[in-house]
């Protein structure tokens, strides 16, 4: 069942209903300033850092779910609705929620009454706009209250959840223009030079800034007091909870359209700038920004310049095929995604608090991969950014803060596949640039600049950092957990409650993982080809060599038969393996091995993709690991605890899907590529909405697999390193577009539903127009560039501002 559809025109999804399977969101913002909003207009903002700066309040895991946001009540007579059908939930006449790029809009209409609420961040503001447009299509005069809300949240979003005692007492707000704009300046007068603001472009018949005032004590948001009497109190918060509201009383005749713009911004003041006067904040920030959004011709503009700035990124990587649903997914969607875990790693979505986690180490090279084409720049700076959270001795932290951009001790480091994926990312992004300037950066260790390196010596240490670390076998060492944060090997908890990533209660040095070697055999090369570049040949010969020796371990000693082994456990026992009682296969070194390359000439790559196939494939996509988990495992940590069926414990993990789908193509098998991307890819399951659950436009985390209660049930959608994976695996395998370092490879190994297809790729300021004619026997692809022939399969970079013209016949 469908609850939408997509309009591929103008870059939109359309749901036709407030009561999707779950909440479909969108995110607004693109540089510092983020928010979320669901279809039903609940969801919060904030600056740059979801727990540290949080500006509205919300709350999880609550009854009913999706709880506060951004609402607007009308008040007609005594009707009271939401245009976005929530809280209220007045049955509308009509309802439509827009989710486009970087912006969404709810109309809702009742008794002939439309109201619109477009919602977007200004490219290269810190506000959100809500520009409320109300049509009158009936043919009487009418008159009706508008009422606006949110709640502030206290800054610090964790401390916000908890914190009560103190909380309820500091709430400040200030007030101007008899409420048209409310400041909200809790903690100003001491340590913060910021604060947020929510403004309306008309004059406002009153205002409420406390939430108990406004609600009621024992009401909910479907029924504020205020609204129900019709009759702001004017109310001034004084600690408890800020909220800011406006009421409007507004009068339109039959067809008669207005428009309002309301601002929620966020400002910063220079320390010695912040008061106007005794207790009154400094207010010229925030009027200049409100004075660039106070009309209806401004707020056009900037939202034609998002469009704008959307369109200008997309143009960097867009197909032509027979097929919409891969079109939309390849041009708009997964790239769009693809921005938004680079944005948020994976701390802020309706799966994930925004107080939990900071920038993931692995994460965020990973997102690198889907986003690096689309602003290479940020993406230097994101890698400069990962490398200083290294230690010296190559390990990393887990995970670092985005505001502070500092390791976050809480959550631990000696996750031994860490740094591999910092030489990933920075080969891709040189791949994506030619800047190999990067490699020279001084780049410091733990934060600590007097301990800076170059970021080629950063990937030396990343590097060495396995050979460091080898175990019994001449493998690497898991450490806490590899990409897998749920194979804890040297983690045996029975204490209830505990971290699985933090406990490290034996001291094992015997823990080996399959995965890390398939990753040093795939990945080592890219930082020979670095420092052979620099002119270290010597180095990269050692590179080479120690590359050669692992990926004869893996066939020596990471063979099963017919599969690559995960692991070898604490006591040196195989994890992985025919003779384990339950999860005998994984997934994972099945797709990074046969990336590597491992076993392609001899046979064993096959093999292990067909084991695949047998033991792994479902109809939802492939599942971790198989038989499924059913008994604690205790020297094996947290993988063991899920039920059968969901995230790491034989779930379809999305991310690891599109490894297996690359793996097919090294070994030249289109068609099962093929067919693991269509399970799995969104668009293709708008039709199973109401099993799916999560958005038909982006990838979820993590698919429930075959033992699974409710198999083919998604959840934790929007961040997850399946984005990228997934761009990167269409976009450079399937439709086999890829930068190299001396030029574009194109090298398809597509389905031969597909006949033909046309790929428009930038690369380094130039535009490679591809025309793919394709038989489907991904063997043996032959390239004209501008009508001559070439031998090989990669198109030498043309210079900037040229357009070259490529025709592959496959
Ligand atoms: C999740 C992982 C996550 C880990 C640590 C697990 O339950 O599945 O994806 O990294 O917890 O928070
Ligand atoms: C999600 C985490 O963010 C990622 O780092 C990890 O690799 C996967 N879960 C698998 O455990």
């Amino acid at each position: 069942m469908r609850f939408g559809q997509f309009d591929d025109e103008n870059k939109e999804y359309v749901i036709h209903t407030p009561r999707t399977p779950y909440p479909w969101i969108n995110y607004l913002g693109s540089e510092e300033f983020f928010g979320l909003v669901s279809n039903q207009a609940g969801g919060y903002c904030f600056f740059r850092d979801a727990k540290l700066r949080r500006l509205t309040r919300y709350r999880y895991n609550n009854v009913p779910t999706d709880d506060g946001g951004r609402y607007f009540y009308v008040k007609e007579g005594d009707t009271v609705w939401n245009p976005s059908w929530g809280p209220v939930k007045t049955e509308l006449d009509a309802y439509e929620c827009r989710h486009g790029l970087g912006y969404s809009r709810i109309t809702g209409k009742k008794n002939g009454l439309s109201v619109s609420m477009l919602f977007f961040v200004p490219v290269g503001k810190t506000c959100e706009v809500h520009a409320v447009t109300l049509k009158n299509e009936s043919s009487q005069k009418k008159s009706f209250q508008l009422f606006s809300f949110l709640e502030w949240c206290l800054w610090n979003a964790e401390d916000d959840m908890t914190n009560f005692q103190r909380n309820y007492s500091t709430g400040e707000v200030e007030i101007t223009g008899g409420g048209q704009t409310i400041y909200h300046k809790t903690e100003f007068k001491e340590r913060r030079n910021h604060y947020a603001f929510y403004h309306v472009n008309a004059p406002v018949a009153g205002y409420d800034t406390d939430r108990e005032t406004f609600i009621g004590l024992y009401n909910g948001f479907h029924e504020p007091q205020v609204v129900l009497e019709g009759k702001s109190r004017n109310s001034k918060a004084a600690g408890w909870s800020p909220v800011a509201s406006q009421c409007l009383e507004i009068t339109l005749g039959p067809g008669e359209t207005k428009e309002l713009s309301f601002v929620l911004g966020y400002i910063e003041v220079d320390k010695s700038q912040k008061w106007e006067s005794k207790s009154v904040i400094n207010k010229k920030p925030a009027l200049d920004m409100i004075a660039t959004l106070d009309s209806k011709a401004k707020v056009d503009a900037e939202l034609a310049k998002l469009k704008d700035y959307w369109k200008n990124l997309l143009s960097g990587y867009s197909v032509k095929s027979s097929d919409d649903k891969l079109d939309r997914m390849v041009n708009i969607w997964n790239q769009y995604q693809c921005m938004v875990t680079f944005n948020m790693s994976r701390s802020a979505s309706f799966f994930e608090s925004g107080i939990g986690r900071g920038m993931g180490f692995r994460d965020s090279n990973q997102d690198l991969l889907g986003f690096v084409h689309l602003i290479p720049e940020r993406a230097r700076q994101r890698i400069l950014d990962i490398a200083a959270t290294q230690f010296e001795d190559g390990s990393a932290y887990h995970q670092y803060q985005p505001l502070t951009k500092r390791g976050n001790n809480a959550i631990g480091s000696g996750f031994n596949d860490d740094p591999l994926w910092l030489i990933l990312g920075v080969a891709a992004y040189i791949k994506e640039s030619g800047d190999f300037s990067i490699l020279d950066e001084q780049v410091a260790f733990d934060n600590d600049e007097s301990k800076s390196k170059s970021l080629l010596e950063h990937c030396k240490r990343s590097f060495d950092h396995v050979l460091h670390n080898i175990g019994p076998n001449g493998l690497p060492l898991i450490g806490r957990a590899d990409w897998n944060d749920c194979l804890n090997l040297n983690c045996f908890s029975e204490t209830p409650g505990e971290s699985f990533q933090t406990t490290e209660n034996r001291e094992g040095r015997t823990a080996e993982s399959i995965f890390i070697a398939g990753m040093f055999v795939s990945i080592g090369p890219m930082y020979a080809d670095m420092v052979e570049r620099k002119g270290d040949k010597a180095e990269g010969e050692r590179v080479r060599n120690e590359v050669r020796k692992m990926e004869r371990v893996v066939l020596d000693k990471g063979w099963d038969g017919d599969w690559f082994l995960r692991a070898y456990d604490f006591f040196g026992k195989k994890v992985g393996s025919k003779g384990n009682k339950e999860a005998k296969i994984f997934i994972e070194p099945q797709g990074y091995c046969v990336m590597a390359g491992i076993g392609v000439a001899s046979g064993e790559a096959k093999k292990a993709l067909d084991s695949v196939k047998e033991y792994l494939d479902c109809p939802y996509g492939i599942v971790l690991n198989n038989p499924a988990f059913t008994e604690y495992v205790l020297e094996y940590g947290e993988i063991s605890t899920y039920p059968a069926g969901y995230k790491e414990n034989a779930g379809i993990f999305c991310h690891n899907n599109p490894w297996i789908m690359i793996a097919e193509t090294v070994i030249g098998r289109p068609e099962r590529a093929w067919e693991y991307y269509k399970k799995i890819c969104p668009s293709y399951l708008e039709e199973i909405s109401d099993l799916h659950r999560t958005e038909p436009y982006v990838y979820a985390q993590m698919i429930a697999g075959k033992d699974a209660v409710k198999p083919g049930e998604a959840k934790n959608s929007w961040l997850t390193g399946t984005g990228s994976w997934n761009f990167v695996a269409i976009s450079q395998y399937l439709l086999g577009v890829r930068p190299e370092w001396d030029g574009l490879v194109v090298q398809p190994c597509m389905t031969k539903e597909i006949a033909e297809y046309k790929v428009v790729r930038r690369a380094r300021g130039a535009t490679y127009e591809i025309t793919v004619k394709n038989s489907g026997q991904a063997a043996s692809a032959k390239l004209t560039v501008n009508g001559k022939p070439i031998e090989g399969n990669q198109v030498p970079y043309a210079p900037a501002g040229s357009t070259v013209s490529v025709l592959c016949e496959v």
